[in-house]
């Protein structure tokens, strides 16, 4: 029984990096909530917008038409982290909390609770915010896919659609010119978007920050290939992939982050090393925010608009301290605090591990690459 008339008034807040289907979460939370009566206010930039005072309501009319639109419309931010707030303090940056303004404007605001979509780093501030007493509920969002409490975050599906479409396109320009492609996806210390668009493209190689690497691994399985008479291959690597014994490539450093790496460059790394070792010309493309941008799948709108109406229930059934999460088929909750504990990685018994061993694509991982016939018959 839904208790509707107790909650009268939401925030709704996009965090972290974007991704498709924010819309159609936004839509979906504020749909059922102007049904019931509710109030919602939108906060503009993610936690940013919390600190600084930045909201405006939202009305049907503004959610409406938006459920294929990419990006947020109310703008998300991987910078205002109330905990670890940067300000330019004369020539440097002095990172302070500013938790208490975030708590002063959801109290100015009369907010009965917030819902706050977003991944990793979204969870875990919201999970301080609700320490200092904020009814907060979470929606699992980034294409990487790697929180562990739900089987699937949204966005990941039309992140790897992007990446199954770009290496269908590498595959007809190297096998022409007879070169080998690598191409980097985003997924930061998790390979799930270089894994499932590594399958679903038919990727050669695969590489993941899970895996370490071996050099000649990745020259013999590109050599094997030649001498088999196929004169191209693809790699797909992940940007947190790493060679053994060699660290993550870094493109830079922002303090401002939450996380202040910004990884990038292992593609043309692993080009450079591939064409210098095997003599085979190579070619490299980085991917980037294409990942990210742009109109959600179908899987993604309908994981969305779920996650969205369930979250919209779960506040007016006052649930706090809980985030939407799909398990299955069907969409649950779990508490926030349970949901941080741990980073959803790949690991070696994972089925689609297996397939893409089977169906001839290497990991770079000599034991792993070797041991395919273990997972033939093995379920
Ligand atoms: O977490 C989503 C993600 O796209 C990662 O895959 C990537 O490492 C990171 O965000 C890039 O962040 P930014 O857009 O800030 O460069």
């Amino acid at each position: 029984m839904v208790k509707s008339k107790q909650i009268k008034r939401i925030g709704l807040l996009t965090g972290g990096g974007d991704c498709p289907g924010l819309n159609a979460v936004i839509r979906g939370v504020a749909k059922p909530a102007h049904d019931h009566g509710l109030t919602v206010l939108g906060i503009q930039d993610g936690f940013e917008g919390l600190v600084e005072g930045k909201a405006v309501e939202l009305y049907n009319k503004d959610v409406s038409g938006i459920l294929s639109q990419g990006g947020s419309i109310l703008g998300s931010s991987n910078k205002g982290d109330p905990f670890h707030w940067p300000e330019d303090i004369g020539d440097e940056i002095q990172i302070l909390d500013r938790s208490k303004k975030a708590l002063k404007n959801y109290e100015a605001w009369n907010l009965d609770a917030i819902i706050a979509i977003g991944g990793d780093g979204t969870m875990h501030i919201s999970n301080k915010l609700a320490e200092m007493g904020m009814n907060i509920v979470g929606v699992p969002k980034t294409i990487d896919n790697d929180l562990e409490a739900t089987d699937q975050t949204f966005g990941h599906d039309s992140a790897v659609f992007v990446v199954s479409e770009a290496l269908d396109r590498l595959h007809t320009t190297a096998s022409t010119h007879h070169r080998v492609m690598v191409i980097e996806v985003m997924g930061r210390y998790a390979g799930w978007i270089a894994l499932n668009g590594g399958l679903a493209g038919g990727a050669d190689i695969i590489l993941l920050p899970e895996f370490p690497f071996n050099w000649d691994v990745v020259y013999d399985k590109v050599e094997q290939r030649s001498m088999q008479g196929k004169r191209f291959s693809i790699v797909c690597v992940a940007e947190g992939a790493k060679a053994q014994n060699e660290e993550m490539v870094v493109k830079a450093k922002d303090i401002k982050r939450t996380d202040p790496i910004q990884l990038g460059g292992i593609a043309e790394h692993v080009s450079k090393m591939i064409s210098d070792n095997t003599k085979i010309e190579t070619r490299y493309t980085v991917l980037g925010h294409l990942q990210r941008g742009g109109s959600p799948t179908p899987y993604d709108r309908i994981l969305s608009t779920r996650f969205g109406t369930y979250a919209i229930n779960l506040a007016m059934n006052k649930m706090f301290g809980r985030m939407v999460a799909l398990k299955g088929s069907e969409i649950t909750s779990v508490k926030i605090e349970e949901a941080i504990k741990r980073q959803k990685l790949v690991t070696t018994e994972n089925q689609s591990v297996h397939s893409a061993l089977q169906v001839g694509a290497s990991f770079g991982v000599e034991e792993m690459d070797h041991n395919v016939v273990r997972w033939i018959g093995a379920y």
